[in-house]
C-alpha cells in the first residue's frame, strides 16, 4: 500500500493541456507525453494557430483523450465547461502573446480561452514568443495581472528563436514544465497521511443463483469521492460494488452483498481516518436466497424479506477516536425543508458526523446520472448547499467538507516553487 508523494502528484490528475499557435507548438507534444508518463490524464486543446503548427492527429494519438480544437463544432455542446470544471490543472504551453492577452481580458473567443475562463483549477502558463513581444507593456502588463490573480506563470529561457534569432522567449524545457506542474499539484496533496474508506455502488441481495433485489445506484458518486480524496494525497480503501476503475494506488475491494460490504467494512474501519459510506445498501434481502433458480413452472414464490445489517449505523454506535464518520442520504423529499429533516434525522439515529442529502427524484440527481445536487449536513448544525453540478465537483465540496474536519488537521503541504 503505498501513500501517494509529491511526486505521484501527476499520477490520476486530470490536466489540460492547451496549445496556442507558435512555433514551440512542437514542444508540447514532449509535455503531452511526459505528463501521460506520470500518469496524468491528458485533454488536449488545441488553438486555431496552434493547428498551423502541429496536428490535432500527434495529440490525440498521445493523449488520453482526442485533441478538441473548437468551441462549436465538436461532439459536447459545451466543451469548455467540462473540461473547466472536471480539470485539476490546466498547463498553456507554449501561451503566445495573444493567449496571454485574452485570458488577461477575459475574452473567451476560443475554447482554450473559455475553458482556462470557466476553470477554478490552478493555471500553469508557459509564455513563448520572440524578445520583442515578450519585452513588450502589455505582454508584461497581461502577465501581470495574470499573476496578480494566482495563475502560475513559467518564465521562458534565453537561447535560440524562430527565424534565426536569439534571446529571452524561449520556451521552457518540457522537463521544466512538468516540474512546475507537479509542484503546483504537489502543493494541493493536502491530506497526504490521511487514510480514507469509502464505499460505492448499489448492493445486490440473491434471490436465487441469477436474481437479486437491487437498486439504481451506478456508483459514480462514490467513485468520484475515491477519487477526490486519492488526488490530494489520501490514501484509499475503496470498496465497491461496480467494476469501474478505482483511483490510482487504491486498495479496491470487490463486494456483491450488504453483508459482504459490511465484512470488508469492518475489516477496514480501525485503521480509517475518514469513513464514506457513499454505496446505496439494500435495507432488505431475501431471507432465503434459493440454492438453484426458482422456476416459473412453480408458481409466483412468497419472497420473504428480512433487515440487512445497518453498517452504518454500527460505527457510529461504536465510534473510533478521531475518525469522521460520513453518511449518505438519497431520498425523495420533495423539497429543501424536507431533506434537510431527513438528513438531520439521519444524522442522529445514526451518530455521523456529515450527511450528504441528495433528492433522488429530482431532474439529473442522484443514481446514475453525471451530475447531482446535495446538500451537505454537520452534526455541527452546518448545511451546505451544493447545485446541481458534475459529481466530480460535488466529490470536491464532500472532501473540503471531509477536510475541514478531520482531527487532527491534515498537514499542509508547502509550494515547491
Ligand atoms: O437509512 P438509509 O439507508 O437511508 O441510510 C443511508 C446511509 O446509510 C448511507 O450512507 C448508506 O451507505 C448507509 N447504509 C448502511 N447500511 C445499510 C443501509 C444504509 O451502511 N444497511
Amino acid at each position: 500500500m503505498d501513500i501517494p508523494d509529491r511526486c505521484e502528484a501527476l499520477r490520476g490528475a486530470r490536466v489540460v493541456l492547451g496549445v496556442s499557435g507558435g512555433i514551440a507548438a512542437y514542444k508540447a507534444v514532449e509535455v503531452c507525453r511526459r505528463l501521460m508518463d506520470a500518469g496524468a490524464h491528458v485533454s488536449p486543446v488545441l488553438t486555431r494557430g496552434a493547428t498551423r503548427f502541429i496536428a490535432p492527429l500527434t495529440f490525440s494519438a498521445l493523449a488520453s483523450e482526442p485533441a478538441r480544437t473548437t468551441l462549436y463544432d465538436g461532439p459536447e455542446p459545451i466543451p469548455h465547461t467540462r473540461l473547466g470544471q472536471d480539470a485539476d490543472l490546466v498547463v498553456v504551453a507554449p501561451a503566445t502573446a495573444r493567449l496571454l492577452g485574452s485570458y488577461a481580458a477575459g475574452i473567451s473567443s476560443d475554447l482554450l480561452t473559455a475553458t482556462l475562463i470557466a476553470t477554478r483549477a490552478p493555471v500553469l502558463v508557459c509564455p513563448a514568443m520572440h524578445t520583442e513581444m515578450w519585452e513588450h507593456p502589455s505582454v508584461v502588463e497581461n502577465l501581470a495581472v495574470l499573476r496578480r490573480r494566482g495563475v502560475h506563470v513559467l518564465d521562458p529561457e534565453a537561447g535560440r528563436l524562430a527565424g534565426g534569432d536569439a534571446g529571452k522567449g524561449r520556451l521552457a524545457s518540457p522537463a521544466a514544465i512538468v516540474e512546475a506542474a507537479t509542484a503546483i499539484l504537489g502543493s494541493k496533496l493536502s491530506l497526504l497521511g490521511v487514510r480514507a474508506l469509502v464505499t460505492a455502488g448499489g448492493t445486490r441481495e440473491p434471490l436465487d443463483p441469477v436474481r437479486f433485489i437491487g437498486n439504481r445506484s451506478s456508483g459514480k458518486q462514490g467513485h468520484a469521492i475515491a477519487d477526490e480524496l486519492a488526488r490530494r494525497g489520501a490514501h484509499v480503501v475503496l470498496i465497491t460494488t461496480t467494476d469501474r476503475q478505482g483511483p490510482p494506488g487504491a486498495e479496491v475491494v470487490r463486494v456483491g452483498t450488504a453483508s459482504e460490504m459490511e465484512r470488508a467494512v469492518l475489516a477496514h474501519r480501525d485503521c480509517s481516518d475518514v469513513v464514506v459510506m457513499a454505496a446505496a445498501v439494500a435495507d432488505f434481502r431475501p431471507k432465503v436466497a434459493a440454492a438453484t433458480k426458482i422456476k416459473k413452472g412453480d408458481g409466483v414464490p412468497d419472497i420473504v424479506l428480512e433487515a440487512t445489517p445497518d453498517i452504518l449505523a454500527a460505527l457510529g454506535a461504536t465510534p473510533v477516536a478521531g475518525q469522521l464518520l460520513v453518511g449518505f442520504a438519497a431520498e425523495t423529499a420533495g423539497s429543501r425543508e424536507a431533506l434537510l429533516g431527513a438528513a438531520r434525522s439521519k444524522l442522529a439515529a445514526k451518530h455521523v458526523d456529515l450527511v450528504v442529502a441528495n433528492d433522488v427524484a429530482a431532474p439529473g440527481v442522484g443514481f446514475s446520472h453525471d451530475t447531482n445536487e446535495v446538500i451537505i449536513v454537520g452534526a455541527d448544525g452546518s448545511s451546505t448547499d451544493v447545485p446541481l453540478t458534475s459529481k466530480t465537483a460535488v466529490a470536491g465540496a464532500v472532501v473540503d467538507a471531509i477536510t475541514a474536519r478531520l482531527s487532527p488537521p491534515p498537514h499542509t503541504s508547502k509550494e515547491l516553487t
